[in-house]
């Protein structure tokens, strides 16, 4: 890189670049570090000028994150400095916490928080200090930073078992829960922690803190903007607050608004600030001054905006402003009567004994949040100091101021019931965060459910594949198959036809049964020899149709073939017809075979023989 273009007024183009463009104001840190960062940036990057860089960052997103990871630099650690923590748990924390009223909210700001190990630790510390119930009633912790990306680390709280080295064992078990590799700070005691976005150089500051952390980050801002950030946190501190800034920082600007309480740990607190009662003090020390300057405080006192009252060491109300006249309904003609004698002394509450005391022991003292209606109409709030005045170490009197602060009244009790409102949103919110974590989880296990039932169904969807396939070569197979029986048929059929055409074609009687000597066969010389159709006569017993054959000569011959496997010669049969006429008929039974041998009927035919009537061939047996 060429340094002797790296000139300064491109380097604050670049700082009002990033400022007005992109939102992020670095106009207010220091040159030097700020410079040797961006360069380090530009170099990974290589660019040489700041225009050019400014062009970068124009065209590439990512560019801008990295630059801001490198300006805003996040480093950090629980109870980083343990010195300065200790300093705090041992004294300066319950001191302040002391001063406090029991009921009041305890409001603590780790500002430029990164993170965030720094507001765990503050709430580990103000848990151990008060306890669990007060630190739940009580605590509100308000951690801020620039980066967004440090706070959604913060948010989540948690953190690796190194990163929480700084912890002790006993602090790890009672803060800690596991959370898979990582330790998460406990949700119960998360919520009083609230993270949110906070540029210390442009936001309004936190109002109210007791606890001020804001540690190595003003080291990177200029001097001017110290001053600034500083003015902020003296208005942000409660009056008993504490401010704790980092080991290298040093209060170089602003030492008139903190007072240090030990500075090796870089600990302070913010000096009283000038009140209405320390001006009338003033004004009437000025007496015996010059004259323009007693006029002038006279003329301060008259016109101030909180009613005020001043009595000598003898009780006699001395002076009064416009304002005590209107707010107090005190007159011109009280100036010169006895405070005691004033209603104002009684109402809104027994004022003279605490004048008295005042006057007694020469302390202020501060009476808050009175409720009064000092004219007619709705009571207010109001605070009143009474001081003792003092010239020269001697007591004058006693000097009384009263504030109207219902309207501060009335913004606080709307804050609190704010804050409350925030408290509860923020709860609603974390914990329908949560159920929309554990939805994610039910929906992420059910997707994966779903993922395994897909996988299944594409396995099966494969097997099926391939038994369809099986089942398509076996069709195809079976076709073949019922093709070929289609023929077979066809040609059965016309053998058989043929066959039909013989026998229905023969003179001759053609009777086939079976071994139950049932008619298989019929053929049309028998319908004509008998008489009876095919149908009347298949199907049925042999020897049960009417033949006009000697039925005992039949049924031997038949089982001769049937039964005992014989083969008897032709059987002529001497009968008379129903027309009483001598008929000679030719019985011959054959056995029907399978191919294996087995018989499993008999072929009758029957034909008419020319012989006279009495003649008659004997049967011959073959197998005798
Ligand atoms: C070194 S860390 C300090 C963390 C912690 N306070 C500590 O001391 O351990 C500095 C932090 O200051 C933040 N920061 C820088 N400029 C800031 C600004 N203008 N307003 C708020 N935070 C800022 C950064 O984002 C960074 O997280």
């Amino acid at each position: 890189m060429r340094d002797d273009v790296l000139l300064d007024d491109e380097f604050e183009a670049l700082l009002v670049y990033l400022r007005d463009q992109r939102g992020a104001d670095f106009t207010g840190y220091k040159r030097p570090s700020l410079t040797r960062l961006v360069h380090r940036r530009m170099r990974t990057a290589g660019v040489d000028t700041y225009a050019d860089y400014v062009d970068l960052l124009q065209v590439e997103p990512s560019e801008l994150s990295a630059l801001l990871d490198v300006l805003l630099i996040n480093v950090t650690a629980v109870f980083r400095d343990p010195g300065a923590w200790a300093e705090l748990a041992e004294s300066l924390l319950p001191e302040a916490l002391s001063r406090l009223d029991p009921t009041e909210p305890i409001r603590v700001w780790s500002a430029a928080c990164a993170t965030g190990e720094e507001a765990y630790s503050l709430a580990m510390l103000l848990h151990s200090l008060l306890g669990d119930e007060a630190y739940r009633r009580r605590v509100k912790i308000y951690a801020t930073d620039i980066d967004e990306r440090a706070l959604a680390v913060a948010r989540l709280g948690r953190y690796s078992a190194e990163a929480l080295e700084g912890l002790s064992p006993a602090q790890r078990d009672t803060y800690f829960e596991a959370d898979g590799t990582m330790l998460r700070f406990r949700a119960d005691l998360r919520t009083s922690i609230i993270f949110g976005r906070h540029d210390l150089l442009q936001d309004a500051p936190i109002s109210r803190v007791v606890l001020l952390s804001c540690r190595n980050v003003l080291m990177y801002f200029t001097a001017e903007t110290q001053t600034r950030v500083l003015e902020r946190f003296a208005f942000a501190l409660h009056e008993h607050g504490v401010l704790l800034l980092g080991k290298a920082e040093m209060l170089l600007t602003q030492s008139q608004l903190f007072t240090p309480v030990n500075l090796p740990q870089r600990i302070f607190r913010p000096r009283p600030r000038a009140g209405a009662g320390r001006l009338a003090a003033l004004a009437v020390g000025g007496q015996g001054r010059d004259a323009t300057l007693r006029r002038a405080a006279e003329a301060a006192f008259v016109a101030a905006p909180a009613a005020q009252v001043v009595l000598d060491s003898g009780g006699t109300v001395v002076l009064l402003n416009a304002r005590a006249q209107r707010d107090l309904r005190l007159t011109p003609e009280d100036v010169g009567r006895q405070f005691g004698d004033l209603q104002l002394s009684q109402r809104p509450l027994e004022l003279r004994g605490s004048v008295a005391a005042v006057q007694a022991s020469g302390q202020a003292v501060e009476l808050r949040d009175v409720a009064w209606a000092p004219t007619q109409g709705e009571a207010g709030r109001w605070d009143i100091r009474i001081a003792p005045l003092t010239v020269n170490d001697e007591a004058q009197g006693v000097h009384l101021v009263f504030e109207d602060i219902s309207d501060r009244h009335e913004l606080r009790q709307r804050l609190g019931q704010l804050d409350g409102e925030l408290t509860t949103a923020y709860e609603e919110l974390q914990s329908s965060s949560e159920e929309l974590e554990t939805t994610n989880e039910e929906l992420q296990s059910a997707v994966e459910e779903l993922e395994t039932t897909n996988e299944e169904l594409q396995s099966t969807n494969e097997e099926l594949e391939t038994m369809n396939e099986e089942l398509q070569s076996t069709n195809e197979e079976l076709q073949t198959l019922n093709d070929e029986l289609r023929d077979r048929t066809l040609e059965v059929d016309r053998v058989n036809g043929f066959l039909h055409g013989i026998l229905a074609g023969l003179e001759l009687a053609v009777v086939v049964v079976d071994t139950d000597y049932r008619v298989q066969l019929w053929n049309g010389g028998a319908e004509r020899l008998t008489g009876l159709r095919s149908f009347e006569a298949e199907g049925r017993r042999l020897l049960e149709l009417d033949l006009h054959l000697p039925s005992e000569q039949v049924r031997a011959v038949l089982r001769a073939v049937v039964v005992d496997a014989a083969r008897p010669g032709p059987v002529d049969i001497a009968l008379v017809d129903r027309f009483g006429r001598a008929q000679s008929r030719r019985l011959t039974v054959t056995p029907l075979q399978r191919s294996g041998g087995a018989v499993q009927g008999a072929v009758v035919t029957l034909a008419d023989t020319p012989s006279a009537p009495d003649a008659r061939t004997e049967a011959v047996d073959r197998t005798a």
